[in-house]
């Protein structure tokens, strides 16, 4: 394998494409980029937001599903027609979440996850992966989650979505980082976007006491994490302290949280007259 040296991105002449570039994280993150002077675009499904978001930012942008790889990989090869120039920047960050309790969750939840949360992010790293390789130049991100580092009651259909975002982003910087191509992935917490207000409709009540208090972050700190993880050339990239103590911490942290985790739910059940009588642990 021959090993290529790395150079820094210019921002000011990349390509940038963002995934789910028109709402949230992506949309932060776009306007970043494009505050930088790159060219930006950006692919989500759903045209109006798609339209207003690139007429900010002077972006080009197509509609495609991230869930259809013939629908996507068309999208990204007319973007780099259209900006004259070949993808130098992928920022996966199309995705949805969709919490509930296990045994109550349709099986086609599930599916939708891994199709839209892991397929979406394959489909698109395999669509400039190679040009990237052949250039030995580039940077590949994917937004996974907080819930892709530990397994969280109520997030039985996205958490092992994002663990899969996770799982192949490690794979990929091992065989991609020897040519030259930076591959990294986000970790968010909750994130003040309209995916956390639509999440937060099916949200079982144990998940919130999870979760705790703790104040959701703006999309703009992300957004300002995965530019500087770009910049350092980071793999992980953690938003927040919290985040961060998971990521490096996680596997041995875990006994502890699930402890705190289980006990809190515990309470949640006992208020319930009907489950009071039997603890999560017994
Ligand atoms: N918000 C949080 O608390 C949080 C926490 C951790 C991780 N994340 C992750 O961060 C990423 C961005 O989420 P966000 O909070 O910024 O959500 P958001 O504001 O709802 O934005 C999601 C974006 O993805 C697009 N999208 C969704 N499904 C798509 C599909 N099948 N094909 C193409 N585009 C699609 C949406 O546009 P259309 O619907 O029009 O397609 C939108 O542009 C997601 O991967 C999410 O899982 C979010």
């Amino acid at each position: 394998m021959r090993l290529r040296n790395t150079r820094p991105l210019d921002f000011g002449s990349a390509h940038v494409i963002v995934t789910g570039g028109s709402s949230g994280i992506g949309l932060a993150t776009a306007r970043l980029f494009a505050g930088r002077g790159a060219k930006v675009s950006l692919i989500a499904r759903g045209r109006e937001r798609l339209v207003e978001a690139a007429k900010e930012l002077s972006s080009a942008a197509r509609a495609a599903d991230v869930a259809d790889q013939a629908g996507l990989t068309r999208a990204i090869a007319e973007l780099e027609e259209e900006q004259g120039q070949p993808c130098d920047v992928l920022i996966t960050s199309a995705g949805l979440a969709r919490p509930g309790h296990f045994l109550e969750l349709p099986d086609e939840v599930f599916r939708q996850m891994m199709e839209v949360d892991y397929f979406g992010t394959l489909y698109a790293i395999r669509a400039v992966a190679p040009g990237m390789v052949e250039r030995g130049h580039g940077s590949v991100v994917a937004v996974s989650s907080a819930a892709g580092l530990i397994g969280i009651f109520g997030y039985s259909a996205y958490g092992p979505a994002k663990f899969a975002v996770r799982g192949l982003m490690e794979s990929v910087r091992a065989e991609l980082t020897p040519h030259g191509v930076h591959v990294g992935v986000v970790f968010p917490p909750d994130v003040d976007t309209p995916q956390l207000a639509e999440e937060n409709q099916w949200k079982p009540q144990e998940t919130r006491v999870v979760g705790g208090t703790i104040k959701p972050l703006t999309a703009q700190k992300v957004a300002a994490a995965v530019v500087d993880g770009i910049e350092r050339r980071r793999f992980v990239i953690c938003p927040d302290a919290g985040t961060r103590a998971l990521a490096r911490f996680g596997s041995v942290l875990l006994p502890f949280l699930n402890r705190e985790f289980d006990r809190r739910v515990n309470v949640v059940r006992r208020s319930r007259p009907a489950e009071g009588l039997r603890s999560a642990d017994s």
